[in-house]
């Protein structure tokens, strides 16, 4: 039986070559390879390139393990351990030349659906900021690796300056205005708030205690399944739709107090 620590270090070798290579293709000059649900939802050779490396690693090094993946789909494995993986989230941000893109690695156990499955083990790494965030279950929420790796906690939340809370907008328009609604429920809550262009980090951060919370609707699985799991060794909570599972429908992740805040405010009306 590998234990999540094992994991995670597997996933910690593989998201840093992955990054790196995205970092390499990103100096070369970026092409758009595809447009995906929307116009303004892209994917770049790189994308499909750093996907290719990270599941020809993980095929090599863990040939029974299934594998679930932004651009190559998803593929049963025998071991019941999923591995979801975004190559590049911000993909946006890495076509425009901002640094704020990140390879995303999980492993789940469980069925492959985020509304069911445990995750064991988890990497976000932002290759252009040189920063690596993991977490394996039961192991809390880290910094870097090694003996230098700092421990993350999420913020304790202090309600009279109100969070500093990130959000996204899906790339389909018609999504738009209840995306803006859901902000204007939150804003009572935000001393300010952000937009990061990558979930994965945007969960990262609020695992870091650099956001206080974070809300958005649409993701899809592997937008968030290793910053869930970073976020809940950090001591915060990661929800969806009142009383359920992160999901497309509605993602939140803050500190306990906050997390409650939220979900009150966007379910007013949702
Ligand atoms: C996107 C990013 C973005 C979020 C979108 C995601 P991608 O992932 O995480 O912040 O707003 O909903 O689809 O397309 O860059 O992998």
């Amino acid at each position: 039986m590998t234990s999540p620590t094992d994991l995670t270090r597997l996933a910690t070798d593989i998201a840093r070559e992955a990054g790196e290579l995205a970092r390499r293709r990103r100096g070369e000059g970026v092409r758009i390879a595809a447009t995906k649900s929307a116009l303004a939802d892209i994917v770049t050779a790189a994308d499909r390139e750093v996907e290719a490396l990270i599941r020809g690693r993980l095929a090599q090094e863990r040939p029974r393990d299934g594998f679930f993946g932004e651009e190559s789909g998803a593929e049963q494995g025998s071991s019941g351990i999923t591995w979801v993986v975004d190559p590049i989230d911000g993909t946006v941000n890495y076509a425009y030349g901002i640094p704020s893109y990140a390879v995303s690695i999980a492993a789940v156990e469980g069925e492959p659906d985020p509304t069911r499955w445990r995750a064991l083990a988890a990497v976000v790494f932002a290759p252009a900021l040189g920063e690596l965030f993991q977490a394996s279950a039961g192991e809390g929420a880290w910094l870097g690796t090694g003996p230098d790796a700092q421990l993350l906690a999420v913020r304790a939340h202090a309600p009279e300056a109100g969070g500093l809370i990130a959000t996204g907008f899906g790339y389909d328009p018609a999504t738009h205005a209840g995306d803006l609604a859901r902000l204007t429920r939150v804003m009572p809550l935000a001393r300010d708030i952000r937009r990061i262009g990558s979930a994965a980090l945007d969960l990262s951060y609020v695992a870091a205690g650099r956001l206080d919370g974070y809300f958005e609707r649409g993701l899809h699985p592997w937008d968030h399944a290793a910053g869930a799991l970073i976020v809940e060794e950090a001591g915060g909570r990661v929800g969806g739709l009142p009383g359920g599972r992160p999901g497309n429908d509605l993602t939140i992740a803050a500190g306990p107090d906050l997390f409650v805040a939220l979900e009150a405010a966007i379910a007013a009306r949702d």
